[in-house]
């Protein structure tokens, strides 16, 4: 018997502990983990059943104590021996500037040294440990007094509950900042869906609200995760550290978590391309953060330069724009897009969110509209983050006024008058007008041009309007037969672009059986589709007689598409549309159609993640479409293979958790030789 299983409870009990504490700081604080779930789950169990039969043996830091114990009535107040200051901000360029020239002249030094790290988007708690053993975690509260909130945070996996390493010293004080993974948070809405419970509005949110949890069986549930960027009150290590990026060192040494993100620069120059570097890279961080934090790194310096009113003077948040902003609705209004689908459309008292001023947000669908009882004359929160389109998070429900009007989803189009229906089983309601409704005539106009279809550079949205209100264009054909004459008499439209326009129209003329398809813009047929449709059928008037029972013979086509494109053709003015097209010379190479694909790529869906060592991404697609596969952007149960190289991230974990066959690049080559 080895000597972890020793009869006496007392050693057994300590083993378990240090064993599972073990496991969980590679799981959790260094995302290696350590055993396979069920061991994990015999170490505790045996932890428990001792705990229960021998109570004296439980422990305060025991890993059974994260599940959470008895409800507490209230929190209690606790004052920070060292008090939680908050930092200053900079919001430019300029104010990073400011902030170096002050440093440097309060220290008389010519370049400084600086410690930077993400600024965590969470929430501010700090951490005591007496004798190596967390005694007690706080929220920051206003700086000086916060709440005890102990019995939460212990169940929070990633704080260790004893620390590790032999320097511990006997009082430590960790400052950082509790908050949920975007992945988790993800997760986490999708249960409180599920269970018809109220969604968070953002991972701060749902952070901040299972924290101040009294009963800690519920924050037990939550999925929280702790980061640590400082200390407070700390009694003597040896050595002590000189600088900040070597407290932080001693930190991740005692077990705690700490952004892998952080370094170490020299002056301005190195502050802001840091900024630049996280800016940029942001949406792939597990988590959110609303900016970088600067240090001086040498703590003797920091000391120096000391405090003013509440921040340091030796540190400075450098902002990201905001991704979130608060405004209120003035209108509900419906879009009409290109398949008829209407969208309503919150109208905006303008703000200025994730870098531009957004005066629309989408609510996507009336359903949603419903979920999150959006009304007129309602505050809510808009959100902006990369290039997606601003979209409504949630209502600020103590803002609402006593007479805010709920959305109607209106019965006719607003642009054409055509009635507007909504199948019982779809979350969609469309205009039922067609091609008759000139906002569908955009649209699909629009798409026809767009890159990925005929590519036709230099028709936007604004000449589109001009061609359909002024019924210049009517269908896509008539783009063919537009004169320079036509074009010189709409606003805004210098000869020059008239006849660059001209040309691209012309170039147009000669395109791919595909990229036609796929511009014709049938419901439900996406570009890969259109791919597949064109490698299929090979040439164009094969697929526009073929039946239900043919479509589906290509891959991935089900009822619903199948239907989706024998309706389309079925539809005289469509099949004019295109005899047009090719009377007016648009053509393509027709070829055989596919013999029905035998590889053992042919209908099978991959996703592609990581770096892979040969192949780049494009060229891996190519090979997999090539061969009667499709590539899809996120892992589902659907998914066959995932192709993962160096540095695959979520995806990755996905495929594992959901199953999917993971795929090594030589793996997936020999799966292509097959
Ligand atoms: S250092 C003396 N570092 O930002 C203050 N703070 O206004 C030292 N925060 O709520 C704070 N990430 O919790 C520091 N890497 C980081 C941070 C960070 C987020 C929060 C902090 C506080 C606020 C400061």
């Amino acid at each position: 018997m080895p000597p972890s299983s020793a009869g006496d409870p007392a050693s057994r009990a300590a083993f378990l502990r240090a064993e599972i504490e073990r496991h969980n700081h590679a799981y959790y604080v260094l995302d290696a983990p350590t055993i396979p779930d069920a061991e994990y789950d015999r170490l505790f169990r045996e932890l428990q059943e001792i705990e229960a039969t021998h109570p004296d043996l439980r422990t305060a830091d025991s890993p059974t104590q994260r599940i959470g114990g008895a409800p507490l009535p209230e929190f209690r107040q606790v004052r920070h021996a060292v008090p939680m200051l908050s930092l200053n901000n900079a919001f430019s360029a300029e104010e990073t500037e400011a902030f170096d020239r002050r440093c440097r002249e309060g220290l008389g030094k010519e370049n400084i040294d600086y410690a930077c790290e993400p600024k965590y988007d969470g929430l501010a708690i700090t951490l005591r440990y007496e004798q190596g053993v967390f005694v007690q975690g706080a929220t920051r509260g206003d700086g000086f007094t916060g709440e005890d909130v102990t019995h939460n945070l212990r169940t929070v996996r990633n704080i260790p509950l004893r620390l590790t390493g032999n320097d511990v010293p006997d009082v430590l004080e960790v400052r950082g900042e509790v908050l949920m993974l975007r992945r988790d948070f993800e997760r986490l809405n999708e249960h409180q869906r599920e269970r018809g419970e109220k969604e968070f509005a953002n991972p701060r949110n749902a952070a901040a609200g299972s924290l101040r949890q009294l009963d800690p069986r519920i924050t037990a549930r939550r999925p929280l995760r702790f980061f640590a960027y400082g200390v407070g009150e700390l009694s003597a290590v040896s050595p002590a550290p000189t600088f900040h990026s070597e407290m932080m060192e001693k930190l991740a040494g005692w077990g705690f978590p700490v952004a892998k993100e952080r370094d170490g620069v020299r002056g301005l120059a190195g502050l802001l391309d840091y900024y630049e570097r996280i800016g940029a890279d942001r949406r792939k961080l597990p988590y959110d953060i609303d900016g970088v934090v600067y240090k001086v790194d040498r703590i003797a310096d920091q000391e120096m330069l000391g405090f003013v009113s509440r921040a340091p003077r030796f540190a400075i948040a450098h902002k990201f724009p905001a991704e979130e902003a608060l405004t209120t609705v003035e209108a509900i209004d419906v879009q009409v897009g290109r398949t008829g689908a209407i969208t309503p459309v919150a109208r905006l008292a303008p703000v200025f969110v994730g870098g531009v001023t957004v005066t629309n947000a989408t609510l996507h669908n009336e359903d949603e509209v419903r979920r999150k009882d959006v009304r007129v004359g309602d505050t809510v929160i808009v959100r902006r983050a990369g290039d997606v389109i601003p979209e409504v998070v949630a209502v600020v429900p103590e803002r609402r006024p006593i007479l805010a009007a709920e959305f109607v989803m209106p019965k006719l189009c607003p642009v054409c008058d055509s009635a507007i229906e909504k199948p019982e089983d779809e979350a969609i309601a469309r205009c039922t007008g067609g091609l008759f409704c000139p906002a569908q005539r955009k649209q699909a106009l629009l798409h026809f041009a767009s890159r990925r279809a005929m590519d036709i550079e230099g028709l936007g949205e604004k000449l589109v309007d001009q061609l359909i209100d002024n019924a210049i264009v009517k269908t896509p054909a008539d783009l063919y037969k537009l004169g320079l004459l036509a074009l010189a008499n709409l606003e805004r439209m210098a000869e020059k672009s008239a006849s660059n326009l001209l040309a691209a129209i012309e170039k147009s003329r000669q395109t791919t059986l595909a990229r036609f398809i796929f511009a014709l813009g049938i419901r439900n047929v996406g570009e890969a589709t259109a791919k597949d449709l064109a490698r299929h059928f090979g040439v164009l008037d094969k697929l526009m007689v073929a039946d239900l029972a043919a479509l589906q013979q290509v891959p991935d086509v089900g009822p619903v598409v199948a239907a989706s494109i024998a309706r389309f053709f079925a539809e005289h003015h469509n099949v004019e549309v295109i005899e047009q097209l090719r009377a007016a010379g648009v053509h393509w190479p027709e070829g055989e159609p596919a013999a029905v694909a035998t590889s053992a790529i042919s209908g099978k869906t991959f996703v592609l993640t990581g770096t892979l060592p040969i192949l780049t991404r494009e060229a891996a697609k190519e090979l997999i479409e090539k061969r009667g596969g499709k590539v899809a952007a996120s892992v589902s149960k659907k998914t066959d293979y995932v192709v993962a190289g160096t540095e695959a991230g979520s995806k990755l974990a996905k495929a594992q958790e959901l199953g999917v066959t993971i795929l090594d690049e030589s793996q997936f080559m020999e799966l292509l030789e097959q």
